[in-house]
């Protein structure tokens, strides 16, 4: 680690900064610059180049024209290390972590401390524990990073970035995957930060946040510098329509009635997943949007896992009024029920694979008859990048070149594509721009309306009230109470969720 003079500052100018991936050209000249000790919001929709931006000044892209300038010299960084070593470091959007080392290691990784010849393993793991509670994350040092579920993750991945002395922290949607408590710690650690004339710029889709932490808003969109402005001055709706540069209508769509006297497309009774969750059982009809809401850790996305056979669990499970035994996500597409994974980077995509691969992975057996017929894939693929949005220059891409809030559109069409009869969506709108989030609102209502049974795993109680029929809550690994979300209030959710309410289940 670097020790030198720690309480310099870091300004930035970009300067018509230029970005082409091959032919594809994503950032058009950007200019704006950043003045140090301040809190900046980076906004754009989905694929505005954000990520791209800050990637070329934390070194891990380089620039292809145009200039960065640091305290007001010009540079031009070989590597990640070179912009750490002037005290910028990056908190990547999609995780960069070592899966198979442990915490400790993936924090120092490239940065170990050595005494003589040897690593120096007291010392680290002492920085290690110091760092790991200053993010709030109690885990033990020594687990696999693998081990970890998304939230702590992501507390890792900036744990790695506070051990490293930063001057100019780039934030890129931190809170996507963390809890109110979490958030909570993160603000504060931001608070101390700044106090500390750290620079910081915070990218995120969540513009209540926005408005609460940061100095100035600084708006791009399709590669370009659009706006700046001191966030005081702004509204959140006003940030919304900044961003993708109109006036933006509702975010939910009407609710349809649901035929309550249709039997159930899915139908659980007494499903244990040991550890996790414990006797839960509920149905959900064709043509309903059912949410789940609880705090991190309430058993919500582990009861699922456990539903679709990726963790031990035993109950019964009925589908279109047949019990099946689900073994395999496989065997669960098979009986038309899919699942979005919350874990987008770790269990959903396969992001070293093309987008067409992705797209078809569940429902191969409608692409390969009985060889795989990549015109029908590719057809496939066009439809789903035109129903959902997905904004990519190029249809034969890796999934890894698309933007975050992109890859989460290409999972959720992916979940889609065997043409499921139930369907459950893990934190369906995470890291996706306000414009898109509506989009993916309106398109699950249109499938609601043709017969899909849909449940939606969010932390979003906002999204949860606005988008379902009703919300079923767990707490502690038991279902605790479902609710009409007509009339429901954020306040009544919380007060179930945290045990707090009379109890009326
Ligand atoms: N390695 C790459 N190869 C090809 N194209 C890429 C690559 N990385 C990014 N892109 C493209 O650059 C554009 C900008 O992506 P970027 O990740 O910077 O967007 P973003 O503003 O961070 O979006 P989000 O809010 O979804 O995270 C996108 O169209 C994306 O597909
Ligand atoms: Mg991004």
């Amino acid at each position: 680690m670097t020790q030198q003079s720690p309480r310099r500052s870091v300004a930035v100018e970009f300067d018509n900064v230029v970005k082409a991936f091959g032919p594809v050209q994503v950032l058009h000249g950007v200019s704006f610059s950043l003045e140090p000790g301040r809190i900046y919001g980076l906004l754009g929709e989905n694929g505005a180049g954000k990520s791209t931006l800050m990637k070329i000044l934390a070194g891990y892209e380089p620039i292809t024209g145009g200039t960065v300038r640091v305290n007001g010299e010009p540079q031009q960084f070989a590597s990640s290390r070179d912009a750490e070593a002037l005290g910028i470091v990056l908190i990547h959007q999609e995780f960069n972590l070592a899966e198979d080392l442990n915490v400790t290691q993936n924090i120092f990784l490239g940065h170990e401390k050595k005494k003589g010849f040897w690593l120096d393993d007291t010392a680290m793991e002492r920085d290690a524990a110091a760092a790991l509670a200053q993010v709030g994350l109690k885990v033990d040092p020594h687990t696999k990073v693998r081990r970890l579920i998304v939230a702590e993750k992501q507390l890792v991945e900036i744990a790695k970035a506070v051990s490293r002395q930063a001057r100019l922290l780039i934030m890129d949607e931190p809170t996507a995957t963390l809890t109110p408590g979490e958030t909570e710690r993160l603000f504060r650690l931001i608070a101390q930060l700044r106090a500390d004339g750290v620079t910081i710029v915070y990218i995120s889709h969540k513009l209540d946040e926005v408005e609460r932490v940061t100095d100035e808003v600084i708006v791009m969109r399709d590669g370009r510098f659009v706006t700046r402005a001191p966030t005081a001055e702004l509204t959140r709706h006003r940030m919304a329509n900044l961003m993708v540069g109109r006036e933006l209508a509702d975010l939910y769509p009407p609710r349809d009635p649901v035929a309550m006297a249709q039997s159930p497309a899915m139908r659980v009774r007494d499903f244990s997943v040991p550890g996790w969750a414990d006797n839960a059982s509920f149905e959900v009809r064709p043509g309903e949007i059912l949410g789940f809401a609880g705090l991190v850790g309430a058993g919500r996305t582990e009861l699922f896992e456990g539903l679709l056979g990726l963790r031990p669990a035993g109950g019964s499970i009925e589908i279109g009024g047949k019990l099946v035994q689900l073994r395999h996500p496989r065997d669960a597409a098979r009986h038309g029920l899919t699942y979005l994974s919350e874990d987008r980077k770790g269990k959903g995509l396969h992001v070293h694979l093309g987008l067409r691969q992705n797209l078809t992975l569940m429902a191969l057996e409608r692409y390969a008859r009985p060889w795989l017929r990549p015109e029908a894939e590719r057809s496939a693929l066009a439809a789903a990048v035109k129903d959902f949005g997905i904004r990519t220059g190029d249809l034969d891409a890796r999934a890894s070149s698309l933007s975050g809030g992109n890859q989460q559109k290409l999972a959720l069409a992916k979940v889609l594509q065997p043409r499921p009869k139930v369907v459950v969506l893990d934190e369906p709108t995470r890291g996706v721009d306000v414009g898109a989030k509506r989009d993916i609102y309106f398109l699950i209502q249109r499938l609601a309306r043709e017969g899909l049974a849909v449940i939606v795993v969010s932390s979003e109680l906002m999204e949860l009230i606005g988008l379902c029929h009703r919300v079923a809550v767990m707490r502690a690994g038991r279902l605790v109470a479902t609710l009409d979300a007509n009339q429901l209030t954020e306040e009544e959710l919380i007060a179930h969720a945290t045990g707090t309410a009379a109890s009326h289940a």
